[in-house]
């Protein structure tokens, strides 16, 4: 199919529930040459390897461990003396607590196609405190470069499909979830969604000048042949922006968790990428840094410790709501934890001309 310049890039194909034996030319709208997604058939999802098939989340033991990091963050002398014996004591109360002494629970460890199909239908209502620290950044690195075809890798609902569509650009969209790419076409009808995998993008070589993979690589065990790809598809000079989820945000046990249509828990998979492991991907490959920013959350954890007790006759409440909602017990420890802990991950490179 031909998208004469300036023609909406909606399509029959985009509806189409495989991408088997597609071929898509997409002309650019200033002059050059044009762009043709590849010919790749759909290979199925990917599934990464897990540690575990089970995860068990016991209430007292998240507690016990806000209390042991805050207790690591006084020993590198962040806080007073006082806050060391105030934990320690909240320990002792926490062990001895009877409400708090209740079993944990086991939550299965599921695919990202089962894990997206079950958060699809609330993943932009409520949404996620993470796009108000992203979107801005998004915008501020790639609003100042001109119009072209960019790129949307695992768009999820198409939140950023959306915004570049906004700044100008034509879009592509490509996720391996029929029902997430079901609410990105609602969204964003003028742009293209395909079926695809981050580790086989069906587009063609050097074929989008700007391509974003947003809250997705966290999920991939490894970084190497997804971010092969984004630089695969990039043309030299383009840029790319990755943003994923701070390992140490992962850390504190924000791993994407939902309910399976049975009702049991499930977590989705969530690794935790280091700074290196982002570079040794990228720089073999031609991409070069521009920037790296490290946001967090503005105010939160930020400042002196609250000086609250932990609430040690509370019920730890539904699991659905874990582990924020435990924070709330042990509201010292929690936030000398989160102080200047980073929420995302955010990369701008550009591909070597
Ligand atoms: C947290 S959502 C992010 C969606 C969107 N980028 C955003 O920022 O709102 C992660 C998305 O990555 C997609 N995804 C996960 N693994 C993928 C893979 N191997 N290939 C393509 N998409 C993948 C999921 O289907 C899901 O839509």
């Amino acid at each position: 199919m031909l998208l004469t310049p300036g023609a909406a890039l909606r399509s029959p194909i985009a509806t189409a529930p495989l991408v088997a034996a597609m071929t898509l030319l997409v002309r650019r709208t200033s002059p050059g040459p044009a762009v043709r997604a590849a010919d790749n058939p759909w290979p199925g999802p990917w599934v990464a390897p897990t540690v575990a098939l089970v995860v068990y989340q016991r209430p007292l033991g998240y507690l016990l461990g806000l209390e042991g990091a805050a207790l690591l963050r006084a020993f590198i002398s962040d806080h007073d003396p006082a806050f060391t014996e105030q934990r320690i004591a909240e320990i002792r109360r926490l062990l001895l607590a009877p409400g708090l002494d209740v079993e944990g629970v086991d939550a299965e460890r599921v695919t990202t196609a089962e894990g997206y199909a079950a958060w699809s239908a609330g993943y932009d209502d409520p949404g996620n405190g993470l796009f108000a620290i992203d979107e801005p950044l998004v915008r501020q690195i790639l609003g100042p470069l001109p119009p072209g075809l960019a790129l949307d890798a695992a768009c999820g609902t198409g939140r950023l499909s959306a915004a570049l569509a906004v700044m100008g650009h034509r879009v592509v969209g490509v996720d391996s979830s029929p029902d997430m790419l079901a609410r990105a076409r609602r969204r964003v009808p003028q742009a293209l969604f395909l079926q695809g995998d981050l580790h086989r993008l069906p587009l063609d070589d050097a074929c989008v000048d700007i391509a974003v993979c947003a809250l997705a690589l966290t999920h991939l065990p490894d970084l190497h042949a997804p971010v092969a790809e984004l630089a695969r598809v990039l043309r030299p000079d383009g840029h790319l922006v990755i943003v994923d989820v701070h390992h140490e945000l992962l850390s504190l046990g924000s791993v994407p968790r939902i309910r399976l249509p049975d009702g049991r828990p499930g977590m989705l998979p969530g690794y935790r990428h280091r700074a290196s492991d982002y570079l040794d991907a990228a720089l073999p490959v031609g991409l070069e840094v521009r920037r790296c920013v490290e946001p967090g959350k503005e105010g939160h954890g930020d400042g002196e410790p609250p000086t609250d007790e932990a609430d040690v006759g509370a019920d730890p409440g539904p699991w659905d709501a874990w582990p924020w909602s435990l924070m709330g017990i042990v509201p010292a420890a929690a936030k000398a934890v989160r102080a200047g802990t980073p929420s995302l991950m955010v990369w701008h490179f550009q591909r070597r001309s």
